[in-house]
């Protein structure tokens, strides 16, 4: 028969089997800007308000991601997840052989969208913000931004915008790829901010 004691986890075991890899500051803010990209892009040409206030939030957001991936925590930092193209290259390829290396961190392909996404958002965000400057608001009122043609803004805001989704779309398939062959839980990694540690890791 066994003891109370015997039934209690083995606190080492427990600790070692996940590691923290994203801090609460890099899941507040993943999960924030899904919520804001959600909201600006339901609320586009529908409800002004709500769609400029979620911009500046998303650049708020951006932001501060900038700033985190220099001086934030390990796998939060650029320099963490930023690899030579050629590295990147690798690693696709690596993926149809099924042997693709597993990272504690984002993968290079990974890492690339990151950079992606926040380019892509980060020039959204300075599109719709010219666009309101020209209309008299926002923080670029007065600034060069407010002379560009409206027309040309318009249009490259919407074209940003069309980039988004299809980038989403790789992001989110890439996500699901990398967990069905790591077999690990990628989202639920983004919401724990653990992984399950790998062997020789
Ligand atoms: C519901 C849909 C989404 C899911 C399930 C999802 C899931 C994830 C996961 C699991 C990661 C970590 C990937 C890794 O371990 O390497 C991640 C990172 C990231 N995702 Fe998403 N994502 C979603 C939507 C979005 C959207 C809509 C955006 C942009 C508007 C976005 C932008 C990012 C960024 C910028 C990172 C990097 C996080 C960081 O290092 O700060 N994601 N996402």
């Amino acid at each position: 028969m066994q003891t109370t004691l015997e039934k209690q986890p083995d606190p080492v075991v427990a600790e070692t089997s996940t590691v923290r890899v994203w801090d609460p500051l890099v899941r507040i803010f993943h999960w924030s800007l899904v919520a804001f990209f959600t909201i600006a892009y339901v609320s586009a040409e529908e409800i002004q308000f709500l769609h400029e206030w979620s911009g500046y939030a998303i650049a708020a957001l951006v932001g501060f991601r900038v700033i985190w991936g220099v001086i934030g925590t390990r796998h939060a930092r650029f320099i963490d997840f930023i690899y030579r193209p050629s590295t990147v290259i690798e690693y696709l390829k690596s993926l149809f052989s099924g042997r693709a290396k597993h990272y504690r961190g984002h993968n290079p392909a990974g890492g690339a969208m990151v950079i992606a996404l926040l380019s892509v958002l980060a020039l959204l965000t300075l599109s719709g913000m010219s666009l309101a400057a020209g209309e008299g608001s926002g923080p670029l009122v007065g600034t060069w931004f407010a002379t560009l043609p409206e027309g040309f803004i318009e249009e490259l805001h919407e074209v940003l915008a069309n980039l988004m989704i299809f980038l989403i779309v790789g992001h989110v398939a890439g996500v699901l790829v990398s967990s069905l062959l790591h077999r690990e839980n990628l989202v639920r990694a983004m919401i724990t901010g653990r992984k399950p540690v790998k062997e020789g890791e």
